[in-house]
């Protein structure tokens, strides 16, 4: 099978930080499903979904991620298709939010991010063609209470898919941000009924979404069809973040 850049059928080697549950097993699952090879890292080495290469990496540890990438690469090859999902909170309000918890949610969403793009980006230029997606938050523009941090790093990840595009676009390189509302994973499972109420109520659809709502956007944007969407905000939020 021929891997020409107008090839859309070749299976592709993606990489996809944080594939072992939420949205990013999620993510991993739909592209299992259209046919290409599929490498998640989770920071314990295991539990991404069957058919996908498991290896361990934690995304503020440089040394981890070098290893992670390298043992995808020699199974699938170089990296074409990045994911980078990985990512926290560490919710408090400003008065009590000390410089421990903004720099860990920045090295895990925003710094994490930068590691592991900046791990690929050589082959991705050798090859002439990448597809870089970062997951970001609707938070990251529309701003929360209690989420400063969070919502810093991932505003980070849109000058970031940014600048990439300026620097790489004529490259065959595409990098673009998908901006989740609230999705239906751990990371909100732990929130008060009341506040999921609050949520819902603000959301124009009415509805928590399901990760899969969310895949199938990421799965878009790393196909042939999105050659010419780069830079890009793409919300899946349900209109919550509409005009922001
Ligand atoms: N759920 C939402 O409503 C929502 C909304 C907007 C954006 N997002 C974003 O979507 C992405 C996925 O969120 P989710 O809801 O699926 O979260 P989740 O269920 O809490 O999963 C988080 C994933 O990130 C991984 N991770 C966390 N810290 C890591 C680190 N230091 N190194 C490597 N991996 C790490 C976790 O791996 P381990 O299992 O090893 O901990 C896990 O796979 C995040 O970037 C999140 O900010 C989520």
């Amino acid at each position: 099978m021929s891997s020409s850049p107008a090839d859309t059928t070749a299976e592709r080697s993606v990489l996809i930080t944080g594939g072992n549950r939420g949205i990013g097993r999620c993510i991993a699952e739909e592209f299992l499903r259209r046919g290409d090879k599929v490498a998640v890292t989770s920071r314990s080495g295991s539990g991404g979904p069957e058919g996908a290469l498991t290896v361990a990496a934690d995304v503020t540890d440089a040394a981890s991620l070098d290893q992670a990438i390298a043992t995808a690469q020699e199974a699938h090859g170089p990296i074409e298709v990045l994911v980078a999902n990985a990512g926290i909170t560490d919710d408090q309000l400003l008065l009590r939010m000390n410089d421990a918890s903004f720099e860990s949610v920045i090295d895990t969403n925003l710094t994490g991010a930068f590691r592991t793009v900046s791990r690929v980006i050589r082959s991705m230029m050798r090859a002439k063609r990448g597809r870089i997606v970062l997951i970001s938050s609707v938070v990251g523009q529309y701003g929360s209470p209690g989420q400063v941090n969070y919502a810093a790093s991932k505003a980070g990840l849109v000058g970031m898919a940014r600048s990439i595009t300026r620097e790489l676009g004529s490259r065959g390189i595409t990098a673009n941000v998908v901006a989740p509302g609230y999705i239906d994973t751990d990371m909100t499972a732990s929130l008060s009924d009341d506040l999921k109420a609050k949520y819902r109520d603000a959301i124009p659809a009415g509805r928590f979404a399901d990760p899969a709502e969310v895949a199938k956007v990421v799965a878009f944007l790393a196909s042939e069809d999105a050659a010419y969407i780069s830079g890009a905000v793409i919300p899946v939020d349900g209109g919550l973040g509409m005009g922001h």
